[in-house]
């Protein structure tokens, strides 16, 4: 890595802290409380321009910070040698790395013996637990970033198995009603025009899912003229995606209509080789759920006569009888692992990053027992009211008379 790619890393890094302003006032605290003075932070999350301000954030709050990537794909390495140039942080992701590094990289983030581990799908925790017992002790807790990481410590939780407390950022309103809904939605949007160089109006768009990601999904697409179908597993999502206008099919029956299919279910095959054989002649599969596990590349892989990539992130398969079906990004999350996928916008990042910092304190400042913690409703309610302020936007306070009001059970008509 030359001088050149570490100045252009800063320079990203540098335009997404311009646009982080919650970030930005939380920093200015912590740079003067030092919460997290001789404290390591181990992190994996996406190495990418957004991260590396939570990182240098942390770092202002005197902490020592070791972070590695959470998917092969998704780091930036100018961001990444960038990182690993500034005084107390080391950063051990590279992008493109097989299954044994990303391990590897994972291992050299533990030897750093972090007292609090922040993970965005629970890769940190997880390897804990199984392979590196001998740490747990040193460990006060963690944070997770997203939904999928939530159920695998819901898991562990469940199995007794789990030995720390690990706040679920994930959960709170702040994170997923705008970065899984709006974050997702939009990112994905634009990754798969810049992949493909597509048009999405007149598409008959495929949404797997309709949590929190499919729905945002959903909006998105359908706001630039798609007709949107979603298949669901749960009545109550499926009947939300109905009222809100969409089309809510099996994916059995989805499949023949798609142009594009775009899954975000955090569950496995989902898109299998049954459903490729019944899709048009250029259609397109992407995922945006956290593993490359929502679409069976095997069975496209087993099934199809040859393959090309016409474009950086684009595999064309031609099947058997002449149709082509394009998969993007290697059927890992398009927003941040295709070439041009940039992840969620800079303002969103923002939100959760402040989140993943204030939970981070948290889990420092408490004694918290050993399971999956909500995050406080005052952090929540803090970064709100911290993103209205520094977008000059002022709302109303509720008068003395409507607090009693509304705390009151006296009154009726
Ligand atoms: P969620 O749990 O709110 O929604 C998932 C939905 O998928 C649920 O309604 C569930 O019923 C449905 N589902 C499960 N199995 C299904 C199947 N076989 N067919 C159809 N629907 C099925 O989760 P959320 O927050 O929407 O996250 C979804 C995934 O996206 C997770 O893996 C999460 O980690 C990931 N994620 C990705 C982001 C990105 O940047 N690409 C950002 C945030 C989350």
């Amino acid at each position: 890595m030359t001088v050149e790619e570490v100045q252009e890393g800063e320079a990203k890094v540098g335009w997404a802290r311009e646009h982080m302003p919650v970030l930005a006032r939380i920093r200015k605290r912590l740079e003067e409380e030092e919460p997290f003075g001789g404290v390591t932070v181990g992190m994996a999350l996406h190495v990418e321009p957004k991260t590396a301000v939570l990182v240098e954030t942390l770092r202002a709050g005197g902490a020592e910070v070791a972070i590695t990537g959470c998917n092969p794909l998704s780091t930036q390495d100018d961001v990444a040698r960038y990182l690993d140039t500034v005084d107390g942080i080391a950063c051990f992701a590279e992008h493109g790395v097989d299954e044994e590094e990303y391990y590897e990289a994972i291992d050299a983030v533990l030897d750093r013996e972090p007292s609090v581990v922040i993970d965005d799908g629970g890769d940190l925790v997880f390897r804990l637990h199984e392979e590196r017992r001998e740490l747990l002790d040193g460990v006060e807790g963690g944070c997770e970033e997203t939904t999928t990481g939530v159920h695998r410590l819901r898991a562990m939780e469940r199995d007794g198995a789990l030995e720390l407390p690990v706040v679920a950022v994930n959960d709170t309103p702040m994170k997923r009603n705008f970065d899984n809904r709006h974050g997702t939605g939009e990112s994905t949007l634009s990754a798969v025009m810049s992949t493909t160089n597509l048009q999405v109006g007149g598409k008959t768009v495929v949404v797997a899912g309709y949590g929190n990601c499919g729905r945002g999904l959903a909006e998105k697409f359908a706001a630039l003229g798609a007709r949107v179908i979603v298949t669901e597993v749960d009545p109550r999502r499926a009947l939300q995606a109905h009222f809100g206008g969409y089309d809510v099919k099996t994916m059995d029956e989805a499949a023949a209509e798609g142009d594009l299919f775009v899954t975000t279910t955090g569950n496995v095959d989902v898109v299998t080789g049954d459903h490729f054989d019944r899709m048009r002649d250029g259609a397109v599969v992407c995922n945006a759920g956290h593993f490359n596990v929502e679409i069976n590349l095997d069975d496209v892989e087993e099934m199809a006569e040859e393959h090309r990539e016409p474009r950086p992130g684009l595999r064309e398969y031609t099947m058997p009888d002449g149709r082509n079906v394009s998969v993007l990004a290697e059927g890992r999350l398009v927003n941040l692992a295709a070439p041009l996928g940039w992840g969620h916008p800079v303002e969103i990042m923002d939100l959760s990053f402040a989140i993943q910092a204030l939970s981070a304190e948290y889990v420092l400042r408490e004694d918290l027992e050993p399971g999956v913690i909500e995050v406080p409703d005052e952090i929540d309610v803090m970064v709100a009211e911290l993103k209205l302020r520094t977008s000059g936007i002022a709302i109303d306070r509720m008068t003395e008379e409507q607090r009693d009001y509304f705390e009151s059970w006296r009154h009726g008509t």
